[in-house]
């Protein structure tokens, strides 16, 4: 927390925003996002590709956040954005997204996605398998149409991130495999099919990855594929696309280079191997959720009870939890926590943040450094924009939180809360 956050009250500020004022008004638990923060991460990329100068584009991969609202931003900041899902490509059209600047992921999308997507004419459809290529050739064989592909292939690297959230090693299930030969058999099905225009090639290799060399290495390797193709095939990609993965700062101790760092990496090792292969340059995609929408979001939490065990960390619960934010408990994953009202108060004690959901498991810090807290406190959860309102469930019949965009001292709910109406709102009386 910067002092340009904090107002003459001292409260934390969220988007020219008093976070408790906020809180006020919209209650809590509460997801708030800084738009200028979004926009800002992605203009940092943007100029990192026009210093280089090349071709490039910036696709936000959704689902890290995916709302009308935020589409609708990332769209305004001439960003592309990746869609995995028919729910979340329905989401960018009701927003208006332009359609060409859409990818398609998905390791089992659909005919019902496909054909969707192709009556969207959504700009790219990242192909990830073999009965992917026959259920597109299928869908547009019907609909007699032509679209833009790229290939996904495993890059046989694996990232220094959690098991849960490594994609690219060699053992995944996603993407075509390199060393077996399906990736060459895949390019020459496409190449084939006179519907399909091949646009170039993909990887992702995982999630909030630290160390530069992953990156480097997908990099490289993704150009030695476009050369082998350029030599065996005769044919030339267009486009490298390294897919997302830059981590962020969660907590004091993480220190990853910035996301626009990564990237300026990933551009000179494209650079030097297409000089070294005689390639011509393609332009570089990226696909960064976490490192977009992670670091612009706040979930407030009010406090309520306590629990104290004789020489042990208090436990002191907040009015969300898993619901909202299921990372912790799935991946272990740690932020940081603030008191709203003063979020530099000296430390009093070391607690235990727990949730209010009917699990033990359900605790958001196993160590939280706080000052003295009462019920009735409100607490801002710092970084939580990325994956967390995205997973968020109703376990236990619990409401999801209202979403609101914050940017200029003005505040709107792009989400609204939900309702006990809206969760019964599928409810059908069993007739027995
Ligand atoms: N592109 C592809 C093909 C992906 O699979 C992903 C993330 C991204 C881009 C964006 O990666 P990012 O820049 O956000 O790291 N639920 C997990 C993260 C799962 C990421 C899945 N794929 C979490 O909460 O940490």
């Amino acid at each position: 927390i910067t002092e340009q956050q904090l107002n003459a009250a001292g409260h934390l500020t969220i988007g020219g925003c008093d976070a408790l004022d906020l809180a006020q008004e919209y209650g809590t638990p509460l997801v708030v996002y800084d738009v200028q923060q979004i926009r800002q991460q992605i203009r940092a990329f943007k100029r990192v590709f026009e210093e280089n100068n090349v071709d490039y584009a910036v696709s936000y991969a959704s689902k890290a956040f995916a709302a009308v609202a935020m589409y609708q931003v990332v769209a305004a900041e001439g960003g592309h954005t990746d869609v995995v899902s028919g729910g979340e490509l329905y989401t960018a059209i009701k927003a208006g997204f332009p359609m060409a600047n859409v990818s398609f992921h998905g390791n089992n999308k659909s005919r019902a996605e496909l054909e969707m997507a192709v009556e969207h004419h959504v700009g790219t459809i990242m192909i990830d398998n073999f009965h992917e290529i026959d259920l597109l050739a299928a869908v547009l064989e019907e609909q007699n149409a032509t679209t833009d592909v790229m290939l996904r292939i495993t890059p046989g690297i694996s990232a220094h991130t959690n098991k849960y959230i490594q994609t690219g090693q060699v053992d995944s299930k996603f993407g075509f495999d390199l060393q077996s030969g399906q990736a060459d058999e895949a390019l020459a099905k496409v190449l084939a099919n006179s519907r399909m225009k091949m646009k170039g090639l993909h990887a992702h290799i995982g999630s909030q990855i630290f160390e530069l060399a992953g990156f480097e290495g997908v990099a490289k390797k993704l150009v030695e594929v476009a050369a082998h193709w350029q030599e065996k095939f005769g044919y030339q990609a267009q486009v490298i696309n390294v897919g997302g993965g830059f981590g962020i700062r969660y907590v004091k101790d993480d220190h990853p280079l910035a996301p626009e760092e990564f990237v300026d990496a990933i551009i000179k090792a494209i650079k030097k191997q297409v000089a070294q292969t005689g390639l011509a340059m393609p332009a570089i995609w990226i696909e960064p959720g976490r490192s977009i929408a992670g670091p612009a979001g706040y979930n407030l939490y009010t406090v309520g009870s306590r629990k104290d065990v004789p020489g042990l960390k208090p436990y002191v619960t907040v009015d969300g939890g898993m619901g909202d934010n299921i990372r912790p408990a799935l991946y272990e994953a740690q932020y940081e926590t603030v008191l709203a009202r003063n979020p530099r108060t000296k430390t009093v004690e070391h607690v235990r943040l727990a949730g209010k959901y009917c699990e033990s498991g359900d605790i958001l810090s196993q160590d939280q450094a706080l000052p003295a807290t009462k019920p009735g406190d409100v607490l801002a959860m710092l970084d939580t924009g990325a994956y967390g309102y995205s997973m968020a469930s109703n376990y236990n019949r619990n409401p999801r939180p209202a979403v609101v965009f914050a940017e200029n001292g003005k505040a709107q709910v792009v989400i609204k809360r939900e309702t006990f109406e809206d969760l019964i709102h599928l409810d059908e009386p069993y007739q027995q």
